[in-house]
């Protein structure tokens, strides 16, 4: 058996400089964002970037950076404790993006989520533990959790936001996978007093978003000509935060966050699906009659809304780039001038995931 990690938490709010920082899933929508966010602002950081290179990663999101001295990608597995343990060695942070992320594969088939979103984070975890019982530095880790272990809240309760003591009532087993990981990272610092901070943010939007999630999935049918599926009433609410904000928050965390505790991010912009939709098609001079109403999504969460009030107020934090309906205009147009990469994106495996999901026109 090991022996508990001598490693002690720093105090409070003494902010961290990294030199190299290991950030898993890389190669998928956040990750690749916030690659390019760090590599854009901390010149002082170099990146180790460990992606499987599933079906949402995408190794051209960071083509930017090849021969870079700053950037090196390994492709790997987080659930293969001897790589996790090689490439910590040479990291002083974690950032743990490496996750299935998708709600709609997830109520198709559990297993790929429980294996890394679960499976995944209890090895690097155990590899931190086991570098505090061996006596070698312990990096700090960030795990990337979602609103969604906040389960859902009701549409007739608009006063009702996440805090970060809202129970953890997660509704998908996409959910319920990021609730086991974010469980998990609370408990090994709790037991063993892991240098650990959580985020737990709203849904993104951006470049480099895969286009099975809501809006560039509408986004590049519609510059297709072809319908958009929108699910159920169209009634369900989600609080929209462009990437890069949430880049921000997480690298405000790592360098400011209090070991243990746990941040709230959001953009305070909560829109309903037809609203989001309408949006969309008017940005795009598209009508009404390219919807597409489909069955709904089981166990569809109604509405997410965050309160990150906590982030503000302690770390200084606010979202600078989600102004609405401008940063959905430029992302519409990121899609419109990026056609190489989504439509290869959307060759492949994703046709029999569409004709899975969505059936026929
Ligand atoms: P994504 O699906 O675009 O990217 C996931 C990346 O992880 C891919 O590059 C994939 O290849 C890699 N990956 C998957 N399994 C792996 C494994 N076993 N080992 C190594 N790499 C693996 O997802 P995303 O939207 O960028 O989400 C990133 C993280 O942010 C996830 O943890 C997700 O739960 C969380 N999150 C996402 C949102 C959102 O709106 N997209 C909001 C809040 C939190
Ligand atoms: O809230 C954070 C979460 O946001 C992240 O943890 C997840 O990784 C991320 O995928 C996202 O989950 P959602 O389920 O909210 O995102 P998605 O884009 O799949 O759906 C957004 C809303 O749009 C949701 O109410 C379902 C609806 N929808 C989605 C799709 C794909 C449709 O109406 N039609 C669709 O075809």
């Amino acid at each position: 058996m090991q022996a508990q990690t001598p490693h002690v938490a720093p105090a409070k709010s003494t902010p961290r400089a990294f030199k190299r920082l290991l950030v898993t899933g890389g190669c998928g929508f956040i990750g690749a964002n916030f690659i390019h966010f760090v590599m854009a602002n901390r010149p002082g950081i170099s990146i180790v970037n460990l992606d499987l290179m599933t079906y949402s990663g995408n190794a051209e999101n960071l083509a930017d950076f090849a021969g870079s001295p700053r950037y090196t990608f390994v492709q790997g597995d987080i659930c293969d404790r001897a790589i996790v343990d090689r490439l910590l060695d040479d990291c002083d942070g974690v950032v743990h993006f490496a996750a299935e992320s998708h709600v709609d594969r997830s109520i198709i088939d559990a297993g790929p989520f429980i294996r890394t979103n679960v499976g995944g984070t209890q090895v690097i975890l155990d590899a931190l533990r086991a570098r505090g019982a061996a006596d070698k530095a312990v990096p700090r880790m960030l795990y990337i959790s979602t609103d969604e272990v906040y389960g859902s809240l009701p549409l007739d309760r608009p006063e009702l936001l996440f805090t970060e003591d809202s129970p953890i009532t997660p509704n998908s087993p996409y959910a319920a996978s990021k609730s086991a990981g974010d469980g998990l990272v609370r408990a090994y610092h709790h037991t063993f007093g892991l240098d650990l901070v959580t985020t737990r943010c709203s849904n993104n939007f951006g470049p480099y978003h895969f286009p099975e999630k809501v809006i560039p999935l509408f986004v590049t049918n519609l510059i297709d000509g072809e319908k958009v599926p929108l699910y159920g009433d169209g009634l369900n609410v989600r609080d929209w935060l462009h990437v890069e904000d949430h880049c921000d928050a997480v690298l405000t965390v790592m360098e400011k966050g209090t070991p243990g505790e746990v941040y709230n991010v959001g953009g305070n912009n909560e829109r309903n699906n037809i609203e989001l939709t309408r949006t969309i098609l008017q940005l795009m001079g598209k009508g009404e009659e390219m919807i597409r109403y489909v069955k709904d999504r089981p166990g569809h969460d109604r509405r997410y809304a965050i309160d990150a009030s906590k982030i503000r107020r302690e770390l200084g934090w606010e979202p600078t780039r989600s102004a609405w309906p401008r940063a959905l205009e430029h992302t519409i147009d990121w899609y419109r001038n990026n056609q190489a990469w989504w439509r290869r994106v959307k060759s492949g495996e994703y046709r029999t995931y569409y004709a899975a999901q969505y059936g026929k026109a």
